[in-house]
This record gives C-alpha cells, sequence and structure tokens, in this order.
C-alpha cells in the first residue's frame, strides 16, 4: 500500500494556530468521512520560531518542508518581534521557505462569492461574479535581486539598495503557469510590469510575448503597465481573467485584488514550484491574510482563508477535486446562511468567532458525507 501523503502544518503567529486549528478539524474531517488520511507534522515558524529557537525558521523545518508533499502554512509577523535585526524577522521564514523549495509561482484568486457581494467597499455591480486569478513570481525580482544592502557613505550618510533583475528562464517559467491555468479558465493573460520605465520591465514584455507566439498562440495576451493595472482593478475589475506579474507589483496588486472581494479573511494562495522527476511539485499554501496581531487570542479570526486554502491543497497537491470542492461549497453555503466573521460582518447577519464558523463548515460537510 502507498505511504500517506505528506502534510507540514506550520501554523506560526498571531491568528495563524487559531485559523490553522479550523483547517485541522476540516483534515480530520476528510479522515473521518471520506477515508483521505494524511501524515502531518507541524511545526514552529516565524515569531513563535524565533521565541523558542532564535531563528524564524529552523533549517530542520525546511528540510521537513522539501520532504513533504505539501505544506499549509498560517501566518508569521507581529509587533512583538518588530525590532528584531533584519535577517531575523518572522517574514523570512516564508522568503526561505519560498526560495529553498523554489516556490515561484504565486497563485492567488480573487473571487467575489454571491453571499458576500455587499462585502466589498466597492459597488456590488462593479464585483458581482468577479473571479481572477494573480500569478505572482515569487523567487525572484527585487525581493531577492543583488546587490542588497544598506551602506554608509563617506560623508557619513547612508545608501539603501535593492535590485530588480529578472531572466528569461525566470520570466517564462512563471508566463507558462499562468498561459496553462488561462486555458482552465477565460483563456486571458494579462501580463504586467513597468516597461516604460524599467528595463527588467521591458524584457519581461518581449519574453512574455515570445512565449505565447511560440507555446500559447490560442491564449489571448495583453500587456499592461503595473500603475494602470492597480487603476483598472479598481475601475472594472472584470475585465480581468489571469494577470501575471513580478514579485513586488504582484504583492501589491494581490492585496489590492483581494480587497475587491471585501475580506482579505476569505482568501487563500497557493505557491507552487517545478514538477521533479517523479511528478512531485513542491507546494505551499497559505492565506492571504497575515498574522492580524489585532485580533489574535481573541477568537475573532475569519477562518475560512485557511480553510480554503486546506481546499486548493487538495485540488493542486493530490488532485482531490472533488474533496476541494466539497469543502469551497460548504464555505459558501455556511455564508449564504447568514453567517460571518467580524471582518465581513454586515446587517441582518449573525456575528460569529472562529471556532464557530469551523463548527458551521464542519456540519454543512457532514451534510453531503452522511
Ligand atoms: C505576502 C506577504 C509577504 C511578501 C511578506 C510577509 C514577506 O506580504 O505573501 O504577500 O511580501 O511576499
Ligand atoms: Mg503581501
Amino acid at each position: 500500500m502507498a505511504a500517506n501523503k505528506k502534510i507540514l502544518v506550520l501554523p506560526g503567529d498571531g491568528i495563524g494556530p487559531e485559523v490553522m486549528r479550523e483547517a485541522g478539524r476540516v483534515v480530520g474531517w476528510l479522515s473521518r468521512k471520506r477515508g483521505i488520511s494524511f501524515d502531518i507534522s507541524e511545526d514552529l515558524v516565524g515569531g513563535a520560531s524565533l521565541d523558542a529557537h532564535g531563528v524564524p525558521i529552523r533549517d530542520e523545518v525546511i528540510a521537513q518542508a522539501r520532504e513533504a508533499d505539501a505544506v499549509l502554512f498560517g501566518a508569521v509577523g507581529g509587533p512583538k518581534w518588530a525590532d528584531v535585526p533584519f535577517e531575523q524577522r518572522p517574514e523570512v521564514a516564508i522568503l526561505r521557505l519560498r526560495q529553498e523549495l523554489g516556490l515561484f509561482a504565486n497563485l492567488r484568486p480573487a473571487i467575489v462569492l454571491d453571499p458576500l457581494v455587499d462585502a466589498s467597499t466597492l459597488k456590488p455591480d462593479v464585483v458581482r461574479g468577479l473571479d481572477i486569478m494573480i500569478v505572482r513570481e515569487t523567487v525572484g525580482g527585487i525581493y531577492f535581486g543583488e546587490p542588497r544592502g544598506i551602506e554608509t557613505l563617506a560623508d557619513g550618510s547612508r545608501r539603501g539598495v535593492n535590485t530588480e533583475v529578472y531572466t528569461t528562464f525566470e520570466i517564462e517559467r512563471v508566463a507558462r503557469v499562468a498561459f496553462d491555468l488561462a486555458r482552465k479558465r477565460g483563456n486571458r493573460v494579462c501580463s504586467v510590469e513597468k516597461s516604460n520605465v524599467m528595463e527588467s520591465g521591458l524584457l519581461w514584455r518581449q519574453v512574455v510575448s515570445a512565449l505565447q507566439a511560440r507555446e500559447f498562440p490560442d491564449v489571448e495576451l495583453s500587456h499592461m503597465l503595473a500603475d494602470n493595472c492597480a487603476m483598472q482593478l479598481v475601475r472594472n475589475p472584470r475585465q480581468f481573467d489571469v494577470i501575471v506579474t513580478g514579485n513586488l507589483f504582484g504583492d501589491l496588486l494581490s492585496d489590492l485584488a483581494s480587497m475587491l472581494t471585501g475580506s482579505l479573511g476569505m482568501l487563500p494562495s497557493a505557491t507552487l514550484g517545478t514538477l521533479d522527476e517523479y511528478g512531485r511539485r513542491p507546494a505551499l499554501y497559505e492565506p492571504i491574510h497575515g498574522s492580524a496581531p489585532d485580533i489574535a487570542g481573541t477568537g475573532q479570526a475569519n477562518p475560512l482563508a485557511q480553510i480554503l486554502s486546506l481546499a486548493m491543497l487538495l485540488r493542486y497537491s493530490f488532485a482531490l477535486d472533488d474533496e476541494a470542492g466539497l469543502i469551497e461549497r460548504a464555505c459558501t453555503t455556511v455564508l449564504a446562511n447568514g453567517l460571518r466573521t467580524a471582518d465581513i460582518m454586515s446587517s441582518g447577519k449573525a456575528r460569529v468567532g472562529t471556532s464557530v464558523m469551523g463548527e458551521a463548515v464542519l456540519r454543512e460537510l457532514d451534510k453531503v458525507a452522511d
């Protein structure tokens, strides 16, 4: 019999452990009601790891992540660690995982579920039915480019440097993910850069165009400057299907896109690496929201993004589309029934906390599995 698939669970800081607990209950449900079990191990990352071990992520944890079939990540960071040395920031945990596992393609869907159309700060007519996918490059660009650092100049003043750098290979591999995804969706890709001011952006545009002509002539490609894209996302977000962009623009635009949906607390993400010779693809799944230290420990956090990240994990790492679909539908039903955590609360709805929301999802799941 094949060994169980391995999942490494890294809850992290702040609300991370609270929302991960609810995802854990869904994992329990999968085993009880669907006969799908995993070998689960759990470890510390971020500030929690810094406090316990003096580093934001231990090498053993990186090694475990490499061995796992998938990593389910919570969130890291918080004011408690605001003053630690730069190399020890809690965020280093996620940056190292991305880089050392080669997790280059970050898939960030922004979907407006019907029951939540009023939670957006934009007019319902602008966002109803929204379904876009941002594919963000995550191991290159200005996040990792050299030279970097802060130096002191001869006159005693200081100079901070970071470098935006992209190679043909890096652009092609992330663009391929975007084109492949587009074929399964609306068949349109919009490539985003600043080719009007940056050479790295000009190269990005040329490489994506050439790749489309060569390998994806059936997919419609457009190009947009990043500032215009930010504006268009707010003006008329439904014009987009798949957006592909570099690390920094993707960071900004995906936060923007997520807010079109009304709540960061709703959105999962997947970060994928390269298929190896055994058909294994390293992958990490995490909610887009952060560790929300302001509400940590109060039991108010919305667990749906973490639960939906688990659904993405089932779909992309294990091809368990049926189970992923069941979980996604259970989340939508709970919302349609009027339950809301504080972040998506609106008048006439029932405000609930983290664990009641998690329980409600389990109840919906039980209805379909019995
Ligand atoms: C994200 C986050 C990270 C990033 C931080 C925590 C390093 O903002 O995943 O979007 O900038 O990539
Ligand atoms: Mg971000």
